[in-house]
């Protein structure tokens, strides 16, 4: 079984990208043989600065590296490094119709912010189902907010199937029902565009004072709080502290007599700790940048073995050779 993912290196990764898609591509690996690389192609839709796509790019190695991408097991490597996806994106990209693309929620959330959109945008879809197809991928992990786009990727490989013969794994995607949207400190989607992240390496005064800054509401800390499950603090919680941690936070809470601020101070203390191994790994690598550079090149010529021949086998289907 092939396992696929990717990341853009469009800012800093925070505990949803960490939750949400790296975490379960790490534990993937020891389920089958891993390809995960750094969407670089696909972060040029929303960020123009290229001395900030190059440290992201380098910056997203080192955070994967570190939260334990394990390079004997896994493929990774850097989307651009293979520039055959943009001529499988052209393949694939006149088979798929506009109406598909006009309903990706990604693409409309972003219109209706205002965004002006630009064909890298639109077609964007296009290259995430290049990169999927591109290396017979059988499954796909990935946070609740990509599932529609792994759903085009398979219209897009059964039309072409359909059309020109069978060629394309179709591909499903993994999506960790308890993890599969992590609330950021607003209680909306934690994400990168929104303001609203803790980040996974982020520095410690500054994350500790945006965890005690999370809003919560006025009641008294002696009251009763029969909605403790849906505190955001307890939620994040959940996700770094043992179980039987947070469900002690959660019946205090629920109780009354445990102060917001205390949960806080716990979050945060949480939070630290979980990620205290990685961040000493990181520093490791951070000082071995050949190292993770070679990691990167490597991935790159081990992902082109594949996709070459996969590439190949879609230019003959359609009689491009
Ligand atoms: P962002 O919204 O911060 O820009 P990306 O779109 O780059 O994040 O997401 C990278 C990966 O992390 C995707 O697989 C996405 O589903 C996952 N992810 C991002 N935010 C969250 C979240 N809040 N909860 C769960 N998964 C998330
Ligand atoms: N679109 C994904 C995101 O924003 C990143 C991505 C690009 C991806 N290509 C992919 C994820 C292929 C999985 C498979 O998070």
């Amino acid at each position: 079984m092939r396992i696929l993912s990717g990341i853009q290196p469009s800012g800093t990764l925070h505990i949803g990208n960490y939750f949400g898609m790296m975490r379960p591509s790490i534990e993937l690996q020891a389920r089958g043989e891993c390809f995960y690389f750094i969407a670089d192609y696909h972060s040029m839709t929303s960020l123009t600065d290229p001395d900030k796509r190059r440290a992201n790019t380098l910056n997203v190695a080192l955070d994967f590296l570190a939260c334990g991408l394990d390079p004997q097991k896994s493929v990774f490597y850097r989307q651009s490094d293979l520039p055959g996806v943009c001529e499988l994106t052209w393949i694939i990209g006149t088979l798929t119709p506009m109406g598909l693309l006009e309903r990706a929620h990604s693409y409309k959330d972003k219109t209706a912010k205002g965004i002006s959109p630009n064909f890298g945008l639109f077609a964007y879809p296009v290259l995430m189902a290049a990169d999927i197809l591109l290396y017979d991928a059988n499954l796909v992990p990935v946070g609740r907010d990509q599932k529609q786009h792994v759903e085009m990727t398979r219209d897009i490989a059964i039309k072409f199937n359909q059309t020109y013969g069978d060629t394309f794994v179709i591909p499903e995607p993994e999506i960790r029902a308890e993890v599969a949207t992590v609330p950021g400190l607003d209680g909306q989607k934690m994400s990168k565009s929104y303001g609203n992240t803790v980040d996974i390496f982020g520095d410690e005064k500054a994350t500790r004072k945006k965890i005690m800054s999370m809003t919560m509401d006025s009641r008294t800390p002696a009251e009763p709080k029969p909605d403790a499950d849906k505190n955001l603090a307890i939620q994040m919680l959940k996700l770094v502290a043992p179980a039987d941690v947070s469900a002690d936070y959660e019946n205090r809470l629920r109780a009354g007599g445990l102060g917001y601020g205390d949960l806080k101070k716990a979050l945060f203390e949480h939070y630290w700790n979980y990620f205290a191994p990685y961040r000493a790994k990181r520093a490791e690598l951070a000082a071995n940048l050949d190292y993770v550079e070679s990691v990167l090149r490597d991935g790159a010529q081990r992902a082109q073995a594949v996709g070459a021949s996969v590439l190949q086998r879609a230019r003959k289907a359609s009689g491009l050779v």
